[in-house]
């Protein structure tokens, strides 16, 4: 198989079959025979690409995942709206949010006791515009923060909230809340959801009208699991009011398309009135620092410029793969139109 890389930050490893053999069994053998050696590159690079093999089907992509991982996973407490695909065991869909929305990068889960370890993207329908799924090197981004800002969160750690209301409740799709709460534990049972809330070790509270509070404090980065390198870990620049914002500034420069263009005003205009409205521990998600204090806004635009700096934009190709450690790289969504299918399956 041929390995290159096509930029300096040499994120990803891109895999691709040498001139013959591009069959998935003979993907899967070599990924056998190569064990070590890739999982040495996949720890150093944090994400590899596996580009121009015959992965037809959403079980492809699962046999392939296993093969790199065999601990793939089912259960998950995010806050994308998600469907398990037919015919596999732990292939979802990456996310029902509509196209406009943008994702944020962000490493998978970081607030949970035991995030994933590796999770995996597949092209199964090619994007008609937009809808890259870019990736960033987070121990980069933490190594060239601000050093105030830096020892403010290391002191200080984070604390991350999320609002769901009750599943009676019927709205219409909110900007701001992603899913009512049985959509997260899938039980409209109380008991059973503080049941996995303490299995989990998610503190909870029942607020006015059944809706749910979850809260984590956790610290604001990680140490790699293997390497024991310092990540920026935590979810300020998805679930902070600003952040959506700001990165629609991004991204309104990196597509220029009228419809971004009127998202990032329409966002700021939103954003402006819900923060005015709501206190910050009562957003439909946010991450303040752990005593409660919000962080402010200019935090959220250094962290998403270091971001914008090293992010990898690469434009989709139908059956791509790209496995990401969860514990170096961060992944993301640029907004798209037209068609677009794109599968996730991780690792704990
Ligand atoms: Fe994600």
């Amino acid at each position: 198989m041929k390995q290159s890389f096509l930029n300096t930050q040499q994120l990803p490893l891109i895999i691709e079959p040498n001139g013959n053999g591009n069959s998935k069994p003979e993907l899967l053998l070599w990924l056998k025979n190569n064990k070590a050696e890739l999982d040495k590159s996949f720890l150093k690079n944090g994400a590899i690409l596996f580009r121009g093999f015959e992965i037809d089907t959403p079980k492809d992509f699962e046999d392939l995942a296993v093969q790199v991982d065999s601990r793939l996973e089912q259960s998950y407490y995010g806050t994308s709206p998600r469907n398990l695909v037919a015919g596999t065991k732990c292939v979802f869909t990456a996310s029902e949010l509509p196209g406009y929305y943008p994702i944020p990068q962000h490493c998978e889960m970081t607030y949970v006791k035991h995030p994933p370890v590796n999770i995996f993207f597949y092209c199964h329908v090619e994007p008609e515009y937009g809808g890259e799924s870019p990736i960033c090197n987070f121990r980069k981004v933490y190594a060239e923060m601000n050093p105030k800002i830096r020892n403010e969160f290391d002191t200080k750690g984070v604390l991350t909230v999320r609002n769901y209301s009750n599943p009676k409740k019927s709205s219409p799709f909110n900007l701001f809340e992603l899913k009512k709460w049985n959509q997260i534990f899938n039980t409209e049972d109380k008991a059973e959801v503080e049941k996995q809330c303490r299995e989990q070790e998610m503190d909870f509270e029942w607020m006015p009208g059944d809706n749910l509070r979850i809260t984590h404090r956790t610290p604001a980065t990680i140490k790699h699991p293997v390497s024991g390198e310092t990540v920026w870990y935590n979810h300020l620049q998805v679930f902070h009011p600003h952040g959506a914002d700001v990165e629609y500034s991004y991204i309104h420069t990196h597509q220029q398309r009228s419809k971004t263009f009127f998202w990032k005003h329409f966002l700021k205009v939103m954003v402006k009135l819900k923060s005015i409205t709501t206190q910050p521990i009562d957003q439909s998600m946010n991450v303040l620092f752990r005593d409660g204090s919000a962080v402010p806004n200019s935090y959220v635009e250094h962290i998403q410029e270091l971001i914008w700096k090293n992010l990898v934009i690469l434009p989709w190709k139908k059956n791509d793969v790209i496995a990401v450690d969860n514990f170096s790289t961060s992944h993301g969504r640029l907004p798209y139109e037209g068609k677009r299918e794109i599968l996730v399956c991780w690792s704990t």
